[in-house]
């Protein structure tokens, strides 16, 4: 079996989806390597580091698509609007795709990879699970997304982060505010506490109250009946606008009383529920930050620019995307290695093993046979659900 990766296209995009260090790991079960020339350059990661763990490089993105079993991408079609529908034109029938496919927002990449034949598997929908963890993908990049979310806000405010007592006098701590405890929203929280701000999170699902505390964060509570706030695989459930509403109320004095907020609220195929509104931004103190990571599926903030930083009020607002490919190194290397236990997951003897009873194979299935398989997707198609006996008909045909 080869697996094929090429560079990515995705419009500033330096992260790569296999780094040289799992070549050889790869080599254990069976798979060889491709990767496209230059594919790791942005990463940090030039060919020879790929040639000398006996990767074979290729000068041409045809010629990884050509020779690839299976190609490997950071961003695949769906995750990357324009420049991916190129590749939709170079994959195969049969082929395998393994990326970040956003499936639940481009409906209409997945119904052209049906159409093309190709069996992909999108990693949004790795299911959490504790088996599962090490190939999570969200994961892995919402850790490097909370921590450089903090480097932003650090960089951006008039302040410096920890207390300090010196000769010339004492300097109180900044005050942080993270919204949304989920991956980014812990990460941001440690790494605000580490730099020595005075921490506060709050989510949603009040389950997360223990996480927050244990970094060293106070948890707001505010009085809300949250019943239903969370979904199955722990993601938030989308609440009515009076309860956002109400949130916002509720959350307002706090932002007040924030030097830097940081929210990172999501939904799952919605858009980001609006959290802070133009009112709360305004009571804010000059010169305070905000750094909106929920501005790829909306922001968080209504005044959020997505991928631009405006200031309004005396305000910062940063509306950073595709943060994790700021820090394209580790980011690659955390990716590569949920890509090597995705394909451990998948590959037999050197040969591809889809056994539709193992849920993660079932839940990550975005197309196959000329179909879309995922329910999800399907449903927001329009179209009936498979049940799992047509679904492992499927797989052995
Ligand atoms: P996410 O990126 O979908 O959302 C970020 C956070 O925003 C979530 O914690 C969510 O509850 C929160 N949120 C949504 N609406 C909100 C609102 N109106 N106000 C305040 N907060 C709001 O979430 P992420 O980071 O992907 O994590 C989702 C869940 O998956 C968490 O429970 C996490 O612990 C769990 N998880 C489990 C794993 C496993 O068991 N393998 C691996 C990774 C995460």
């Amino acid at each position: 079996m080869i697996v094929g990766v090429p560079t990515e296209t995705y419009p500033n995009e330096r992260r790569v989806a296999l780094v040289p260090a799992v070549v050889p790991m790869l080599s254990r079960i069976q798979v060889d390597t491709v990767v496209q020339a230059g594919a790791g350059n942005e990463a940090g990661f030039p060919d020879q580091l790929y040639a000398e763990q006996n990767a074979q490089i290729a000068k041409s993105r045809e010629e990884v698509f050509d020779s690839a079993d299976v190609v490997l991408q950071v961003r695949g079609p769906g995750a990357n609007a324009d420049a991916g529908k190129d590749d939709v034109a170079l994959l195969k029938p049969g082929q395998v795709l393994i990326a970040l496919l956003d499936p639940l927002n481009a409906l209409e990449s997945a119904r052209e990879l049906a159409k093309k034949g190709v069996t992909a598997f999108a990693l949004e929908t790795v299911p959490r699970i504790s088996r599962a963890q090490s190939m999570d993908a969200l994961t892995s990049q919402a850790t490097i997304v909370g921590y450089k979310a903090v480097l932003l806000a650090a960089e951006m405010l008039n302040k410096i982060f920890p207390m300090m007592m010196t000769a010339a006098g004492t300097i109180t701590p900044a005050r942080v505010f993270v919204v949304g405890a989920g991956v980014a929203g812990l990460q941001a929280i440690a790494t605000a506490h580490r730099l020595g701000a005075v921490v506060q999170g709050y989510d949603i699902r009040p389950d997360v109250k223990n996480q927050v505390e244990s970094l060293g964060a106070k948890f707001v509570q505010i009085e809300l009946d949250t019943e239903g706030a969370e979904a199955t695989g722990g993601y938030a459930q989308a609440m009515g606008e009076e309860f956002y509403k109400r949130q916002r109320e509720l959350l307002t004095n706090v932002v007040a009383d924030s030097d830097v907020v940081i929210t990172t609220a999501a939904v799952p195929g919605r858009k980001a529920p609006i959290l802070i509104t133009e009112e709360m931004v305004k009571a804010m103190s000059p010169g305070s930050v905000i750094v909106d990571v929920a501005a790829e599926g909306g922001g968080n903030c209504e005044l959020t620019r997505p991928s631009e930083t405006v200031e309004e009020f005396n305000v910062t607002i940063m509306g950073p995307t595709n943060l994790a490919s700021s820090i394209p190194l580790h980011a690659s290397q955390m990716y590569a290695r949920n890509q090597l236990s995705f394909l451990r997951n998948i590959v037999k003897d050197g040969e591809l093993n889809l056994d539709m009873s193992d849920q993660v194979t079932r839940d990550s299935l975005l197309t196959h046979n000329g179909e879309v398989v995922n329910n999800r997707v399907r449903e927001m198609l329009d179209m009936s659900p498979l049940d799992e006996e047509s679904m492992k008909e499927g797989s052995e045909s």
